[in-house]
């Protein structure tokens, strides 16, 4: 399919087409490297330690809406396999891409690129992506994966330690043990994007920014930089470390916490020499889910109204790229 950058993107220079507005290029791509995202070890969180270990989460979940986890419990050569052939993929000839590629956002396992709406936006993004639900029913969502060539057990591995993480958010917000468990969590989608090597990376994005507008998103980014945070007014880097997943807070938790924890706005810069393929899982509610502040954390004021999870979908997709706009229809009229 001749749309998907991996297919074309050889020997061609950017097309005029991928280049963004000056205001939201990344230009300059040295970002201080000094100040990255919290890292946090799992390995520790068991026993006496686990108090801290939850505090860590949610001072980072408030701070930088992101962090990082080492010793997650999830196996090392598990993550390297499934990375290895999610790769694969996208190396495979065009032709066999081609049989799953799809514009229509019904299709349930979807290979597009770009964003959301190819035909429609103004800038295309330099990006391919395989997308798939994982949950609920994995015997069913099987069925959907490409045959050639994935087949994995990482999603398994990746609700585990997703739920983990929400149990942890839970107890540093003082919520009972399985508040986020049940249809809060019942959805879970990977979304793979690949990110070919770019001829002017200071022109175009992988992604331009925009917050997950799920409950958290659990991601391996693989080894190669691109990924960025926005944080006190500045664009941050996340490091990519060996065997760790990233975690980042979503809209829905943001609003459950009534704006305790942030979903914060991030995005992907490209690279001219290294291809960077990197795994996202999105653990969200299910469309019909009421999703609203918890009680106990309302305190003076409940700052969100009650919506179903699907219309929050509806308002998000058409400003993606305006997390404010997309917020302030859901918080409650003063
Ligand atoms: C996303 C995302 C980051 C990355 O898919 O929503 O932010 O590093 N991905 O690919
Ligand atoms: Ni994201």
């Amino acid at each position: 399919m001749e749309k998907l950058v991996s297919s074309w993107y050889k020997n061609k220079p950017l097309p005029e087409s991928y280049i963004f507005p000056p205001e939201t290029r990344p230009g300059n791509l040295t970002v201080p490297t000094c100040k990255t995202i919290p890292v946090i070890d799992l390995g520790k969180a068991e026993g006496r330690n686990r108090t801290r270990i939850v505090q860590q989460i949610c001072k980072a979940s408030e701070e930088y809406g992101f962090f990082q986890v080492v010793n997650h419990g999830v196996p090392e050569d598990l993550m390297k396999e499934s990375m290895d052939v999610l790769k694969e993929f996208f190396e495979m000839p065009a032709e066999d891409k081609a049989v799953l590629y799809s514009e229509d956002p019904r299709n349930r396992c979807r290979l597009s690129t770009s964003s959301v709406n190819y035909a429609r936006e103004k800038v295309h993004h330099w990006r391919d992506n395989l997308r798939h639900p994982c949950l609920p029913g994995l015997e069913d969502c099987i069925q959907l994966w490409p045959q050639k060539p994935i087949r994995y057990r990482f999603s398994i591995e990746a609700k585990k330690l997703g739920s983990r993480i929400l149990e942890f958010v839970a107890e540093g917000l003082g919520l009972e043990p399985g508040y986020f468990g049940g249809e809060l969590s019942e959805f879970m989608q990977l979304s793979v994007n690949h990110y070919p090597p770019c001829p002017d990376p200071s022109l175009t994005l992988g992604i331009a920014q925009h917050c997950d507008p799920n409950l958290v998103t659990i991601l391996h980014q693989g080894d190669v930089n691109g990924l960025q945070v926005f944080n006190n007014g500045e664009w941050i880097r996340v490091e990519p470390l060996q065997n760790a997943f990233v975690v980042n807070i979503g809209n829905q938790l943001q609003i459950i916490s009534n704006d305790k924890l942030k979903s914060v706005e991030h995005r992907v810069v490209t690279n001219s020499n290294l291809a960077r393929t990197s795994a996202a899982f999105f653990i969200a509610p299910s469309g019909d889910s009421i999703i609203e502040p918890a009680k106990s954390l309302i305190g003076q004021a409940s700052l969100y109204r009650a919506f179903e999870f699907k219309d929050f979908l509806l308002h998000y997709f058409p400003n993606l790229e305006n997390n404010d706009v997309v917020m302030e229809r859901f918080r409650s009229q003063a």
